[in-house]
């Protein structure tokens, strides 16, 4: 089994228990407005349980206290990612698992259980949805982008990330806020969508998602145009157009 589908069985995995826990989760605060439920433990335990036994040396980072040291690979995994949307029924959340080979994304799987679609990547090998390649959208037009954000949890209205999404509202087609990082990048690089940005993501948001994108022929940068990098919470994900230079625009460095 290949590391790729390694990632692609755990992610489906993780996604079974996501629905075997949909009619009886119960949803905890861990600060306000961010929630958890049993199913963001149990789909992390599962994963943790079914990559750990295959890769005994490999190192692990998931959300929910998951940090174990390895050797030159790394799994970055987030077990729900949308879990706010899990909680009120909005069909919009994803397993997101990445797989590092020093610090360098080598495979990603993102799977969304409500639309049984698995996205995948592997460095050098392109992007696929369910096995299909894909590749993201061709818009050179701010004007006639769809975008979309995250913004922070819990914000109010005068935070800079509202006040940033404000902005390129009144000069993007539209901006979307849906509630998974993971599958906003997934809609990129499948080209649903044009551009994706947020300065408040977490490493697990994150990882499978920018090499999907990279693969399907978008561009992965901080949102002022600098290198990415995955332990900084700051990303622009866009089809790699000009579209990109015109968001990089609205961060000054
Ligand atoms: C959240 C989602 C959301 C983003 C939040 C994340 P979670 O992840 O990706 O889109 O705006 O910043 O925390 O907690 O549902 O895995
Ligand atoms: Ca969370
Ligand atoms: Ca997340
Ligand atoms: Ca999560």
């Amino acid at each position: 089994m290949s590391f790729l589908q390694a990632a692609e069985e755990a992610a489906r995995l993780g996604g079974e228990i996501l629905e075997s826990w949909a009619q009886k989760f119960t949803a905890r605060e861990k600060s306000p407005a961010n929630l958890v439920t049993e199913a963001d433990l149990a789909s992390q335990e599962a994963i943790h349980q079914f990559l750990g036994s295959r890769y005994p040396g490999h190192g692990f980072l998931g959300e929910e206290d998951l940090s174990q040291a390895g050797t030159t690979y790394r799994w970055v995994i987030d077990p729900l990612d949308g879990t706010s949307n899990y909680v009120h029924r909005f069909p919009y959340y994803a397993v997101s698992i990445g797989l590092e080979e020093n610090g360098q994304m080598i495979a990603g799987a993102i799977f969304d259980p409500n639309r049984n679609e698995m996205f995948s990547a592997a460095k050098g090998q392109g992007a696929h949805l369910n096995g299909q390649p894909i590749q993201v959208s061709e818009n050179r037009e701010l004007s006639h982008a769809m975008c979309m954000a995250s913004l922070p949890v819990k914000v109010d209205r005068s935070h800079p990330a509202v006040q940033k999404f404000l902005e390129i509202l009144e000069v993007a087609q539209t901006v979307q806020r849906t509630g998974s990082a993971a599958l906003n990048l997934c809609a990129v690089a499948s080209g649903r969508i044009d551009a994706f940005w947020s300065q408040s993501l977490k490493p697990w948001d994150m990882a499978a998602g920018i090499l999907i994108v990279e693969e399907a022929g978008g561009k992965v940068t901080k949102t002022g145009g600098g290198e990415f990098q995955l332990e900084k919470p700051d990303l622009l994900a866009t089809n790699g157009t000009d579209l990109h230079a015109a968001l990089v625009r609205h961060f000054p460095a």
